[in-house]
């Protein structure tokens, strides 16, 4: 990265002190994360936003609904930055509440809601989090997606899950035993979902249709294909990728597990590994004793992700430097209130 930028990031963070904090998660840049004060995955970042209370400014390097949780976990005298206001998740933006309340209507006029808890995965928007914390709902990450569902699952028959239909599917259908068949995708640009009454009335598992466009990208040929060519290799994705995908690796888990199963290989062991490039590349670099190589041929970043870039960190924090607060992210007190129930409710889960 430019030597000139690097330079001014230090000395604006050098100015800043105990001012600012800095949160990175594992897909950014390695010219962005190379600041952050901590990294993680999106569980681990909302655990860490609350660390800091004497921090005025909190820098997100990651996208818009981190930045929104990690808002709504701390207090009105903190700022949240999100150094490039257009770092979305096209997950996030297929799940709008108002889809989200006709989905509810339809399921109150059945007489099922009363069996439904809903639960959202992280990448969504506080307006979701907020409509999950309203219906005795909670939010959920890849890395306790299980546990969600099992506090889902003691509390009512039937899981609406919000936005991720693979990390319902995923989660159901591994760790919880269910069938393909005990699942359904709910298209909310159709009428009633694309669904007949009667498979509302029998699936356990409502699942939005939303997904990942990253890591949509992985198939059961790209599984294939690296296994012919690589014997021995091990296939370790992120639970966003299709059930196809994830039923035919070795291992799956969020970004902080794909990290740590990487610290825990032997040396010379062979790896392909289905999530974001950033991560990726970072892991090759430093295990040069393993093998580590990308699930697929096509390469394979977070647009989004990427939009924080050196030049985008480094206009922040001199405008924090200059007295300015640029790019405040905030959630407005109500959505903020019903939304920190259904994230309190996740952070608590044993
Ligand atoms: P985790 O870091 O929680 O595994 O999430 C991946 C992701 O897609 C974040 O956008
Ligand atoms: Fe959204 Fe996928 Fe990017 Fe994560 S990797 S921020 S889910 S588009």
């Amino acid at each position: 990265s430019d030597p000139g930028l690097v330079a001014r990031a230090r000395a604006a963070k050098e100015a800043l002190g105990d001012r600012l904090f800095v949160l990175g998660h594992h897909y950014q840049r390695d010219e962005v994360i190379q600041f952050a004060d901590v990294t993680g995955d999106s569980f681990k970042l909302a655990q860490q936003a609350a660390a800091r209370p004497e921090a005025e400014f909190i820098v997100f390097c990651g996208v818009h609904f981190m930045a929104e949780s990690a808002d709504i976990l701390t207090g009105d005298d903190q700022a949240v930055i999100l150094p490039d206001l257009a770092a979305g998740c096209s997950m996030a933006d297929m799940a709008a509440r108002r889809q989200v309340d006709e989905c509810w209507d339809l399921l109150t006029d059945l007489g099922l809601a009363e069996d439904v808890v809903p639960i959202t995965y992280m990448n969504s928007s506080a307006d979701i989090k907020a409509f999950v914390g309203e219906h005795d709902g909670l939010v959920c990450t890849s890395s306790n997606a299980e546990r969600a569902l099992r506090w889902a699952f003691a509390r009512g028959r039937k899981v609406l899950f919000l936005p991720d239909q693979h990390l319902g599917r995923n989660t159901a259908v591994r760790d919880l035993g269910f069938d393909l068949s005990d699942c359904v995708t709910y298209n909310p640009h159709k009428p009633g979902g694309g669904l007949t009454p009667e498979e509302l009335r029998d699936a356990k598992m409502i699942l939005w249709r939303g997904h990942c466009s990253v890591h949509g990208r992985f198939t059961l040929d790209s599984v294939r294909e690296v296994r012919d060519r690589v014997p021995g290799v091990n296939v370790l994705v992120h639970p966003e990728c299709r059930h196809e995908v994830v039923a035919a690796a070795d291992m799956v888990g969020s970004t902080e597990y794909i990290i740590k199963a990487l610290d825990a290989a032997p040396a010379g062991s062979a790896w392909a590994i289905g999530t974001e490039l950033n991560l990726v590349r970072r892991l090759a670099g430093a295990h040069p004793d393993k093998q580590v190589m990308f699930l697929d041929k096509t390469i394979c970043y977070c647009s989004t992700m990427n939009r924080i870039d050196l030049p985008h960190l480094v206009w922040s924090l001199e405008e924090l430097v200059a007295g300015r607060v640029p790019h405040r992210i905030t959630v407005d007190a109500d959505t903020a209130h019903h939304a920190k129930v259904a994230l309190d409710r996740m952070l608590a889960l044993p």
